[in-house]
């Protein structure tokens, strides 16, 4: 089937066409036959690489341009998100009907929002969560969304995406019950099941436009699923080193997959020393480049630094503590070929899109405390070994398990190769999880009823699977829960959100954390301090996993715990009668003090060395603090707690960038951070006054600001820059240059 043929707006077969695409795949005809340019509700599911997205484009364009819906793009992921925003941009150049453009529209940030400026958007990207927020936030414009597109929706099986993207579908079909559907999806199982749910057609496939040969490494040897084998030159001790430099002879890139952060960068650093050796002269010069883009972008941290340090030896690791700055300069230099080997945690598995001639799964295993060791599942492997090979790219592509001995190279084989993926399966009946979602529900009026939560939870993919009954039970447990609580009200027959429920669940917080924040404020204790807060903080559930001591640690961190007793503001566990509550409260100490370390500004590598934490870990704790300490004030402002409202304000600005008091006013100025901040203070310059007056080459005499930091400083405060100055010190002084905004 010619694109030319289809019966879409030309203006938008136009752009594909330019674009390189000029007939349709044959999962992609089916899908169009199967209706989905008739406006009907499709899940497609078919192999990783075959062209969904452009069904998905073919859908969306033909729906904004012919009806003048509104439509929403859900992706897991930002990384994906950022995908598929660009996909989508060739298409602005389109007049609607009404003679404006086609507006693409990409929203994963803050959860506390309604963002009514995308209203304007025809076609608006975002994650699954970023959706579920402005649902509780009753967005105005959500009512007018027309159609939805759900990619990845196999992901329903994620224990921690896979509910909220349920319920985020399970209100959109409750809000515009005519809204059209489409769900993308990886070959799985139960595909019948997932569009019995979504009211759907259903097409699968087989079909992959590249062929991707999976095999498992053993020695030397690559054994391929179809009996084929080949040898790789052992080169080094390492397997995945082996390979890797394998496919660089060959003039491909190698995508690790590792199973955490840590071991992403690892693996990284042990690439860069083989990869090194192996780069040409041109190479290393455009990678010296990139290293030099990605110190100059966004924050100047640890993480930067390692990263700039890999890239120019031609490795890079890929995880979700980068900043998307660097996230994208990584992608971008592995798409043109510079990067040679890109590690990543599994977050990378999914949807996107990389010049990957060769995935090394290198451990099939993931670790979970409580749990140990488990294997990962069919479907997750098959999303991993779907990176490579990708038709932009590559003309084959190979994905390669690594075995150390024939056994397990025979189970490898079995279990992953030549697996058929896995049911999915509804995750939705926990606890945690199910009791801000009932809390929602009921705050943003989607029921005001028991009999109304049981109809609305009677329409996701849990009671599909299962029955409704299976979680009334669990339901009437949380009512009450929020009841005690006082987050609900029930007068008669109906249930109300009290005012504090309603903004528990616009804060994006789990309710069990807004107990703790609240109970926590109300005890007054001898002497409320900034640790009071930060350990509060690192006390709720939605703080994630705290910071645990070394065994060489634990001494120091209970006696610092004994001083600060009359701190805290939950009571202290009985170390020999509760030892996992005292173990638990002992991390969260550790985790206040890591914190005020960093707003005391301890220097990043002194945080890392001295509380042996990994970089990767203490973004992702800052990252929280500052959402929960935000939950904070606004709970303060709201239960009229007039010591903590300032405090948890003063005090949120100052874990956002890590500095005393005393530095606020400067680091609010943009390209300067925790770090140049401190100089200017020290050097005199106290105020935002104080810099209104300084001159420009006062400023470029201190460390680490050059000439166009110093300007847009100035510029900044509302000062002036003779323009004979400026083109002075711009030719003096090149090397400061670099790093525009820092730290
Ligand atoms: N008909 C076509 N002809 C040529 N190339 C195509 C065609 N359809 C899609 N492509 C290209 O194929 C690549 C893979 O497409 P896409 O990302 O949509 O795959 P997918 O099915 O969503 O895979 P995954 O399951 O991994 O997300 C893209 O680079 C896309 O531009
Ligand atoms: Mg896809």
């Amino acid at each position: 089937m010619k694109i030319a043929d289809l019966p879409v707006p030309e203006s938008a077969k136009e752009i594909i066409i330019k674009s390189g695409i000029a007939e349709l795949y044959p999962p992609q005809e089916e899908a169009i036959k199967a209706g989905a340019l008739e406006g009907r509700n499709l899940v497609l599911a078919s192999p990783t690489a075959s062209g969904k997205t452009l069904v998905a484009e073919l859908c969306a364009l033909k729906h904004v341009l012919e009806k003048g819906g509104k439509i929403i793009y859900l992706t897991p992921l930002r990384a994906l998100a950022s995908e598929k925003f660009e996909d989508f941009k060739k298409y602005t150049t389109i007049a609607k009907k009404d003679g404006r453009r086609i507006r693409i529209g990409i929203s994963t940030g803050d959860f506390d929002s309604t963002d009514p400026w995308l209203e304007r958007y025809d076609i608006i990207i975002m994650t699954n969560e970023k959706s579920d927020s402005l649902l509780r936030h009753r967005a105005k414009w959500m009512d007018e969304i027309s159609m939805v597109i759900a990619d990845e929706v196999h992901l329903l099986n994620d224990a921690e995406r896979g509910p909220t993207l349920e319920v985020v579908l399970a209100r959109l079909m409750q809000v515009n019950p005519d809204v059209q559907i489409l769900a993308l999806s990886a070959t799985i199982n139960n595909v019948d099941e997932i569009a019995a749910w979504l009211k759907a057609e259903y097409v699968t496939t087989d079909w992959r436009p590249v062929t991707l040969k999976e095999g498992v490494f053993l020695h030397d040897e690559i054994q391929y699923k179809d009996g084929d084998s080949r040898k790789i030159e052992k080169k080094t001790s390492d397997s995945a080193v082996n390979l890797v430099l394998s496919t660089i002879r060959s003039g491909g890139q190698t995508l690790v997959f590792a199973s955490t952060r840590k071991n992403a960068v690892t693996l990284a650093k042990k690439f860069a020393g083989e990869v090194e050796e192996v780069l040409s002269k041109p190479s290393k010069r455009s990678l010296e480049h990139e290293a030099q883009r990605i110190l100059a972008t966004g924050e100047r941290t640890r993480i930067s630094e390692s990263l700039a340090e890999l890239v120019k030896r031609g490795a890079a690791f890929h995880h979700a503590g980068l900043g998307g700055g660097h996230r994208k300069i990584i992608e971008d230099s592995f798409r043109q070929g510079k990067i040679k080997v890109l590690t990543a945690t599994p977050t990378l598995a999914f949807g996107v899109n990389l010049p990957a001639r060769m995935v090394v799964v290198q451990d099939y295993r993931r670790y979970e405390a409580g749990y140990g060791y488990y294997p990962i599942s069919v479907l997750e492997y098959k999303q991993m070994a779907g990176r490579a090979g990708r038709p932009k790219y590559d003309k084959t592509g190979e994905a390669i398990l690594i075995a150390k001995t024939p056994d397990e190279a025979d189970y490898l084989l079995e279990s992953y190769i030549l697996a058929r993926p896995e049911r999915i399966w509804s995750r939705l009946a926990v606890e945690r999880i199910m009791r801000s979602h009932v809390l929602a529900t009921i705050a943003a009026d989607f029921a005001h009823t028991e009999q109304g939560l049981y109809e609305f939870f009677g329409r996701t993919f849990y009671a599909h699977q299962y029955d409704t009954d299976a979680i009334k039970g669990l339901i009437a447990k949380i009512l009450k829960y929020l009841y005690d609580e006082e987050m609900i009200e029930v007068p008669g027959d109906e249930i109300n959100a009290t005012k504090l429920g309603k903004r528990v669940s616009e804060l994006y917080i789990d309710p069990a954390s807004a107990v703790i924040i609240r109970e926590s404020l109300e005890r007054k204790p001898v002497c409320l301090t900034e640790l009071s807060l930060l350990h509060m903080i690192a006390h709720t559930p939605d703080m994630g996993p705290v910071l645990r001591p070394y065994s060489q640690e634990i001494d120091e961190t209970a006696m610092f715990m004994e001083e600060h007793k009359a701190e805290f503001l939950a009571d202290l566990p009985n170390e020999w009668e509760d030892t996992v509550a005292y173990e638990q409260f002992l991390g969260e100490v550790k985790t206040a003090m890591t914190l005020q370390a960093w707003i005391d500004e301890m220097s990043e590598d002194q945080i890392i060395e001295r509380f042996r934490v990994q970089p990767g870990d203490l973004y992702r704790t800052i990252e929280n603090t500052k959402w929960l300490l935000h939950a904070t004030h606004e709970l303060a402002v709201l239960l009229g707690n007039k010591q903590a409202i300032p405090q948890a304000l003063g005090l949120e600005a100052r874990v956002a960038k890590g500095v005393k008091k005393e530095l606020l006013p400067l680091v609010r100025l943009e390209g300067v951070g925790r770090v140049r901040g401190r100089i200017i203070y020290n050097a005199g310059y106290k105020t935002i006054e104080d810099i209104k007056h300084v001159a420009l080459d006062e400023l470029t005499n201190l460390p680490l600001i050059g000439p166009r930091l110093a300007k847009k400083i100035k510029e900044q405060v509302g000062g002036f820059v003779k323009k004979e100055t400026w083109e002075k010190l711009e030719t003096e002084d090149q090397w400061k240059q670099t790093a525009l905004t820092e730290y």
